[in-house]
């Protein structure tokens, strides 16, 4: 028990009664979930909610691998939304995106085509050799949310295509790697955005990845550019990471029209990959694999 006289806990090397006294440690007066609720909003999963969240994450991850599968030269986008339809149904599972939102998500997942950022909507317009698709899956099982993405190359493509591709991918890995109980947020951005600006890449700033488990959208947000959020990572924090990597320009636009897809402003292309993952008590969980 801190006494009157002991150094504050908040490190700022004044006697606690002359500090925040009488305010405890955070740590000690309320258990780690009951602060990262009142301080930050983050609702830190219990075992069970992690299981059921796993059990969505899977069903999310073998969703979108199907989709890949399919997703060729001369396929539509309507088409791969069609068959998330379909297998949305086999799985029991609501696709999340649909009706999302204002004005409501027309489709059950998002194709982000070359330029497109992300939130592009599945058309009747069909893939040539040369895209680079994105496709997002999120979806609902038993309440539960689970959120991943993917890039497709449909046959060659530009080697600047090819580089945002990987440097996505890449960003991703790199980005997961920091995280373990004691990391803090910024740390995420830090990781993608040293990596990807070494390749002559930028980091898009209008998105971020987010808390996700029991609702499509939770606190906290995960910027993957430089940021300061110092919130340490602690095990039961479920999240999601999707950097999104531009070849030119950071900066998107939302089409006047759809009012969802966002396209890089100097039309070059951008590629994103995501998962969502579980912080453990020895690092960190992948929760978005088949
Ligand atoms: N992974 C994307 C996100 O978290 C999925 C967007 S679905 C949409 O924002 F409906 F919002 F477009
Ligand atoms: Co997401």
């Amino acid at each position: 028990m801190i006494s009157r006289n002991d150094p504050c806990w908040c490190g700022s090397g004044q006697k606690w009664k002359k500090c925040h006294y009488p305010q405890h440690p955070p740590s000690l007066s309320e258990p780690l979930a009951k602060r990262y609720l009142k301080q930050f909003g983050i609702i830190l999963k219990t075992p069970e909610q992690i299981d059921k969240i796993r059990n969505a994450c899977k069903t999310t991850a073998k969703i979108l691998d199907a989709l890949c599968k399919r997703a060729a030269a001369g396929v539509t986008t309507q088409e791969l939304d069609d068959l998330s339809q379909k297998l949305h149904k086999e799985f029991h599972a609501i696709p999340a995106p649909l009706n999302y939102g204002e004005p409501p998500f027309p489709k059950t997942i998002c194709t982000s085509l070359n330029d497109v950022i992300c939130h592009g909507i599945p058309n009747r317009t069909p893939l040539v050799e040369g895209d680079i698709l994105n496709i997002d899956v999120s979806c609902i099982v038993d309440g539960f949310f689970g959120d991943c993405s993917r890039m497709v190359a449909i046959g060659n493509v530009s080697p600047e295509k090819q580089l945002v591709m990987d440097v996505s991918k890449e960003s991703l890995e790199r980005a997961i790697a920091v995280c373990r109980p004691g990391a803090r947020i910024w740390e995420i951005g830090r990781a993608i955005e040293d990596y990807a600006s070494s390749k002559g890449c930028s980091v898009v700033n209008q998105f971020v990845g987010h808390g996700v488990g029991l609702a499509f959208h939770e606190p906290p947000e995960i910027p993957h550019h430089y940021n300061q959020i110092d919130i340490e990572m602690v095990p039961g924090m479920v999240f999601t990471i999707e950097p999104m990597i531009n070849a030119g320009v950071r900066e998107g636009y939302i089409d006047e029209i759809d009012q969802w897809t966002v396209r890089t402003c100097d039309g070059k292309p951008s590629a994103q990959w995501e998962h969502t993952i579980v912080i453990t008590h020895s690092g960190y969980e992948i929760l978005t694999i088949p």
